[in-house]
């Protein structure tokens, strides 16, 4: 599926999966993207985030339920920002 960030509706479209698509569709899938997006861009903005393995592997184990995960859990490293790198 491709996805443009350029249209609001957009990621809705791709979350579409794990919200359904009958007639009880989940009327949150709005909110829950701009809380999605606010909790990115908030870490985005605020950390910065190291992957310490260049061994991911995913999980199809449960393809077309929702979204993929990692077989493994990735280690990874969080670091605040301080203000002077904002
Ligand atoms: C990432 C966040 C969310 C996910 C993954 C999610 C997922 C889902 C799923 C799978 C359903 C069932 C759809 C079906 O039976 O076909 C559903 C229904 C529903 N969701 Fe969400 N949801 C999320 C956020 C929210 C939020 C933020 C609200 C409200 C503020 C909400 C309110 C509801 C309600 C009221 C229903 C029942 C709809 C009906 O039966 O007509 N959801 N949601």
């Amino acid at each position: 599926m491709e996805v443009s960030y350029h249209d609001p509706f957009a990621l809705t479209e791709a979350m579409a999966n794990v919200m359904t698509g009958g007639h009880a569709i989940c009327p949150g899938r709005f909110l829950a993207k701009s809380a999605i997006l606010l909790a990115c861009a908030l870490m985005v903005e605020n950390f910065d985030m190291e992957i310490l393995t260049g061994d991911i592997e995913m999980s199809y184990a449960k393809f077309g339920l929702g979204t993929l995960r990692p077989k493994n859990p990735i280690p990874f490293k969080l670091r605040r920002r301080s203000k002077q790198e904002h």
